[in-house]
């Protein structure tokens, strides 16, 4: 049971009456997220490890928000590391991973990844003499073929980088079968979840992912990130830090002081995602399966419909047809730059993101990189039918005066 007005009546921002097709880029927040983190603040919070009531607050809020991180990917609360965004853990896990690298080591990345995970292997490879190897992307459809990775990974292979969803074509490639050849071969598997996990149900075990990234912005929360990994393999690794600054797992992969408030709403954030089905009973987990079920079948219904009518219109030029794929149009319209396309839409009050959307590789390859990129139209689970509707007629509008 999904109820689209109830779930927008729990947004503020939604009331200004522009369309927010956006949410690829960031979503809006729901009320119980503002006021948590208000809370928090009121309440009063200190810094963690003290002796006094509001620094064990602080501390409660932490160990909470690792166990919804992991309520939410289907990981261990011990192996949540929290930090400021998906790029700066990334750059962090890489440059620790890689002080075990040298030459005759190889690394594979995707060219459908957003740049953050696929800048940061490269830089540390480069620094180490690390080879690095591309898997590429069937450009005709936006997906990932699995065959070439046979040939990409091999016995010196020791990390694979894939995404579990572009954030541009939306497609979701199959990183079970990735992470399986990947670990056949000893390799290690980071999984980049910031795009997919706003957009259905998540099992990082059953992705075979070793490190699962994600960012709470995309997921009505505050601009936190997180990387989850088996605590065990977390043991294994040593991330420069300070030297008084905690030695255990996970703490020691977090740099200075944590946002405690901000982490109240990660929290807040996750139980909304979980009361989206508000018949779902049982644990949070499975609460949290059924209601991104019942949400993503709410946005797929609506992408349909979007996509049918975006197809059907001749000025119109759609990227990527996978299989599988999260509600996220990508497309240019003919006779106007996908940044006047977003300024004209701007005005029509409906939000998009126009450009590369850091897709660098991937819309160099596609060709639209200099030219301004595409236009990016997202769904997430509080866009309803005049949302579409309006970006339909803003877009078939453009047509009429192109
Ligand atoms: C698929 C994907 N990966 C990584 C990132 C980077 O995430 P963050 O902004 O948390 O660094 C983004 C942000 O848009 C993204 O969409």
């Amino acid at each position: 049971m999904f109820d689209v007005s109830a779930v927008r009546a729990t947004y503020p921002a939604l009331a200004d009456g522009f369309a927010y097709l956006d949410g690829a880029a960031g979503t809006q927040t729901p009320q119980p997220v503002i006021d948590a983190i208000a809370d928090a603040y009121r309440t009063g919070i200190g810094n963690v490890g003290g002796t006094f009531p509001a620094s064990h607050r602080s501390d409660g809020i932490v160990a909470e928000c690792r166990r919804a991180v992991a309520d939410l990917v289907g990981g261990d609360p011990g192996g949540v590391v929290l930090g400021p965004n998906m790029t700066t853990l990334t750059y962090r896990l890489a440059n620790t991973l890689a002080t075990g690298w040298g030459p005759g080591d190889e690394i594979v990345v995707s060219r459908l990844d957003h740049d953050a995970n696929i800048r940061p292997w490269l830089q540390v490879a480069q620094r180490a003499g690390v080879t690095v190897r591309s898997a590429q992307v069937d450009l005709s459809t936006g997906e990932l073929p699995i065959g070439q990775y046979r040939e990409l990974i091999g016995e010196q292979t020791r990390l694979v980088a894939v995404t579990a969803a572009s954030n541009v074509l939306g497609t979701r490639p199959d990183v079970a079968a990735i992470t399986a050849i990947g670990h056949a071969a000893g390799a290690v598997c980071y999984v980049d979840g910031v795009h997919a996990t706003a957009h259905g149900p998540v099992d990082m075990r059953a992705l075979g992912a070793d490190f699962y990234a994600t960012s709470s912005y995309k997921w009505s929360g505050p601009h936190i990130g997180a990387v989850v990994a088996r605590p065990e393999l977390l043991e294994e690794l040593r991330p420069d830090k300070l030297a008084p600054a905690p030695d255990q797992v996970p703490d020691r992969f977090e740099t200075g002081t944590s946002p405690f408030a901000d982490f109240a709403g990660v929290v807040a954030a996750v139980e909304h995602l979980a009361s989206l089905d508000p018949a779902a009973t049982g644990t949070r987990r499975e609460r949290l399966l059924a209601s991104t079920a019942a949400a993503e079948a709410h946005e797929q219904q609506l992408f349909g419909d979007l996509l049918a009518a975006l197809a059907a219109m001749p000025h119109v030029t759609l990227y990527g047809s996978a299989a599988r794929r999260t509600a996220t149009a990508y497309f240019t319209v003919a006779g106007w730059e996908p940044g006047k396309v977003a300024e004209e839409l701007a005005a029509a009050r409906v939000n998009v993101w126009s450009g590369h959307s850091y897709a660098w590789e991937l819309t160099g390859d596609l060709g639209i990189r200099d030219l301004g990129g595409a236009v990016r139209a997202g769904l997430v689970h509080y866009n309803d039918r005049s949302d579409i509707d309006r970006l339909i007629a803003a877009i078939a509008d453009l047509g009429s005066r192109s």
